[in-house]
């Protein structure tokens, strides 16, 4: 396995969650109850993975820090996002439109992660330390879901 190519399975199995979430015909609260908090026990151990080995790695290698920092940055809105959403009964008409926004904000990260992340660690990272980062990641991302 890839870091890359791990990080792109994870983000295809968030998108799904996401479309799972926003389904017009999810109306009853233990419906997205369980759907926003899917997404939750995905997301949040997929972002620690990623800050601990992979951003670092990027953070100090590359002159592209910029990029990275963004990323970060984009993880911070995340998680204050999620704690914003979950504040909000699921019964709220606001809910809806809010988890929305949550949905961009997790949108538009995969795309930054994808996009120029993505294009700077291809030129920066050679295929082993791909292969053993991916391991590292898998751990990490374990022993997390383990204690949550
Ligand atoms: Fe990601
Ligand atoms: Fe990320």
């Amino acid at each position: 396995m890839d870091i890359l190519e791990v990080i792109h399975n994870d983000h295809q199995a968030i998108l799904q969650i996401i479309n799972a979430l926003l389904d017009e015909r999810l109306v009853l609260p233990r419906q997205r109850r369980a759907a926003f908090n899917d997404i939750k026990n995905e997301l949040t151990p997929h972002m620690e993975a990623e800050e601990v080995h992979y951003y670092q790695f990027l953070l100090d290698t590359t002159l592209e820090r910029e990029t990275v920092l963004y990323a970060l940055e984009q993880h911070e809105m995340m998680r204050k996002m999620m704690v914003f959403s979950e504040s909000l009964s699921v019964q709220d008409e606001r809910w809806l439109p809010r988890v929305k926004l949550f949905s961009k904000l997790i949108q538009d990260h995969i795309e930054h992660e994808e996009g120029p992340l993505f294009k700077e660690s291809r030129r920066i990272m050679d295929a082993e330390l791909r292969a053993v980062l991916a391991q590292e990641f898998e751990k990490l991302k374990e022993s997390f879901k383990e204690k949550v």
